[in-house]
């Protein structure tokens, strides 16, 4: 596997680099990634291109052995570049443009942009193709972030406006989707209709099928534009990969559109946490890994102290190698860290990198060269195996951008709905692969498909087909609410998914902060706490699991179960405490025969790579105290080459990286 740094060689005297490169091989990095906001070094006036430099440094660390990932420059126009086309910089919703001097000052669908951005990767691409120590690329640098998906300029609005005709055909169906008689906002001509400007209240007032609407046309912008750039690396470097540095649980792009015309994802891993759950982040790689259903990069690994003004703590003694392997026990094939040295100028001269501003290796890089010494040895062991997991979370942005829109609940959040529910079963160890609603729902035993807002007819089909067919379905509160325009269904809630869990919600309740309800699980009795949402569940032909026991509403169904065919699925009407997912995962699991660790302490994470003849257990503590785990089986501990199971003991901020002894 790799293991690399995010390099800017055009950052330090050219005295400097073969001690850089002589550093970096010792540690036993193998790549590095370069040129990603080098425009102005490269393209110093229009069409004259300077490569020089850069293949002197690519010279420099090939000799050490070492290849290269290049980055079109994109994400940083030149100052020359926005002085002959100021309408490239992108405006806000009270169309005010944004001012040069930071980064991503651009819009989308600018055509002058799209030709300067063409003429930078064109002449890079034709440039590097031949280079042997070139591998690959990286699209500009995490499309969308500094919330710039969005732009609201005039080349914007005309866009959008012819968006909407390849997408409506004629007005009148389109004002026939929107329900555009609301408010007298009918439109009887294409350039009468707005994008969500500032207007006399919030913008999240706007039509909410206009906003819907242009929340896909912005991240569809998006992919065209990547899509351009990737056409011309791919024509004139056929033999390089493509991949772009994608930010976790970022929501303002599909990234499952992104990511399909990549060869594989990167991602910037940045979790900086010392004493918490590493869930959020074992759930951003689990994410990362199922927008391709393969193994990734992480582009960017956070190495040291982070931010721009203000910073956090430096990661304590052995939690960069700990995210290193949590990183490849979730599917990372290469990990890169960000930076190699920090630098000394810029935004960003405190957000740290592997060497402090001095350039002296020191703590954090004997940590990378242990890391370094360690995969040469023993990462063919799990180098061809993946995460292969028997459940599956639906993950869709389209439900993210419905509930950005009208978030319900000022409680509500699409993506910490996901983690409430994946939480509890990460804490049980079992594998979690993300999805998209069109992906094959066949090959899991277990689907969680939470906050199934927006609904067509389709997907209402396919979910059904599952469950008959046998498989388990676990679906939410707010389900089945609207079609696919973000009008309200008309039917009793959960509206096209009633039939598949057997139930029809006769009330709903949105609880003010502060208040709650209690529930009680008829089997069991154990008692907990409702939060946000109360669905009041009438039973059809599903079975009541729990019960609201307050309010008007005590005795009804919070909790259901339906079978259906071969299948069975669950509904979960309002939002719950952990100690319940842990309990009603863990009879689903257990009925599913779905492989978990029993006994896992809290927040300590267990993750499987395997393939038809290696299963490698990845053991993650991220707390400072040493942590028992109990494991079926006997077990090499590659990193410490010793024999273990079924008790060991991972050290504070330790990590084991376990081969199981088949007999
Ligand atoms: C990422 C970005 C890097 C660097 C880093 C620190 O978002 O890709 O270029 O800016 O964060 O802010
Ligand atoms: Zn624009």
């Amino acid at each position: 596997m790799w293991l690399g740094v995010d390099y800017y060689p055009e950052h330090w005297p050219e005295e400097r680099w073969p001690a850089d490169a002589k550093l970096m091989k010792e540690a036993g990095l193998t790549v590095v990634r370069l040129a990603e906001f080098a425009w102005s070094r490269l393209e110093p006036e229009e069409g004259k291109y300077d490569f020089a430099w850069l293949d002197r440094a690519i010279d420099v660390l090939a000799g050490h052995g070492i290849k290269v990932v290049l980055s079109t420059p994109t994400a940083a126009p030149p100052a020359w570049v926005i002085q002959r086309h100021p309408d490239i910089l992108p405006e806000d919703y009270t169309r005010t443009p944004k001012s040069f001097g930071i980064r991503r000052h651009y819009c989308f669908n600018n055509e002058h942009y799209h030709e300067h951005s063409k003429g930078i990767a064109g002449a890079m691409a034709g440039h590097y193709c031949g280079n042997p120590a070139v591998i690959g690329w990286q699209t500009d640098n995490e499309l969308g972030c500094h919330d710039t998906t969005r732009c609201y300029c005039k080349n914007c609005a005309a866009a959008f406006r012819r968006w909407l005709r390849a997408r409506y055909g004629s007005l009148a169906d389109l004002n026939e989707a929107w329900g555009t008689v609301f408010w007298s906002q009918e439109y009887n001509e294409w350039e009468q209709i707005p994008l969500p400007w500032k207007s006399v209240e919030s913008q999240m007032a706007h039509n909410p099928s206009l906003l819907l609407d242009f929340y896909r046309f912005s991240s569809d912008s998006v992919v065209a534009f990547q899509k351009m750039q990737i056409d011309i690396l791919r024509d004139l470097c056929p033999r390089h990969f493509i991949t772009h540095n994608l930010m976790g649980l970022f929501d303002q792009v599909d990234y499952f559109d992104l990511a399909a015309d990549l060869d594989f994802v990167s991602w910037d891993n940045y979790p900086n946490y010392s004493e918490s759950s590493p869930h959020w982040t074992g759930m951003s790689h689990d994410v990362m890994r199922g927008l391709r259903a393969c193994n990734f990069w992480v582009m960017e690994q956070q190495s040291g102290a982070v931010g721009w003004n203000t910073f956090g703590s430096t990661p304590r003694p052995g939690l960069i190698r700990l995210w290193t392997y949590q990183a490849i026990a979730h599917g990372a094939d290469a990990v890169l860290y960000f930076r190699w040295r920090t630098s000394r100028f810029g935004t960003e001269q405190f957000w740290h990198g592997i060497l402090d501003h001095h350039g002296r290796p020191g703590r954090r890089y004997d940590e990378v060269k242990q890391i370094g010494a360690e995969l040469a040895k023993h990462s063919h062991e799990w180098i061809d195996c993946c995460p292969r997991n028997e459940i599956a979370f639906v993950l869709s942005y389209q439900q993210g951008w419905a509930f950005h829109v009208q978030p319900q609940h000022s409680a509500m959040s699409y993506w910490h709905e996901l983690y409430r529910l994946y939480e509890p079963l990460r804490e049980f160890g079992a594998g979690v692969d993300f999805i998209s609603p069109e992906a094959d729902f066949s090959r899991y035993k277990l689907i969680v498909a939470p906050l199934l807002f927006l609904m067509d007819p389709a997907l209402a089909r396919r979910l059904k087909t599952y469950v008959e067919k046998g498989g388990v379905l676990v679906g939410t509160f707010r389900s089945g609410v609207k079609d696919s325009n973000n009008v309200a269904a008309d039917l009793p809630l959960p509206g096209l998914l009633a039939d598949i869990f057997g139930i029809s919600i006769i009330e709903y309740d949105s609880m003010k902060p502060g208040l709650s309800n209690s529930v009680v699980v008829d089997e069991t009795h154990l008692r907990t706490t409702a939060r946000i949402w109360a669905d009041v569940i009438e039973p059809g032909t599903a079975s009541v699991l729990a019960r609201y026991t307050g309010d008007f509403y005590a005795g009804k169904g919070a909790v259901t179960v339906n079978t259906l065919g071969s299948g069975r699925a669950y509904y979960i009407g309002t939002a719950l405490e952990p100690e319940f997912y842990a309990e009603f995962f863990k009879a689903i699991l257990d009925q599913c025969a779905i492989a978990t660790f029993d006994s896992l302490p809290e927040g300590v994470e267990a993750s499987v790579r395997c393939n038809d003849g290696a299963r490698i257990v990845f053991l993650v503590n991220p707390f400072r105290e040493p942590a028992p785990v109990t494991i079926d089986g006997e077990y090499v501990s590659l990193l410490d080459e010793k024999t273990v199971g079924p008790r060991v003991t991972l050290p504070g901020y330790g990590v084991m990286v376990l081969k199981e002894i088949v007999k």
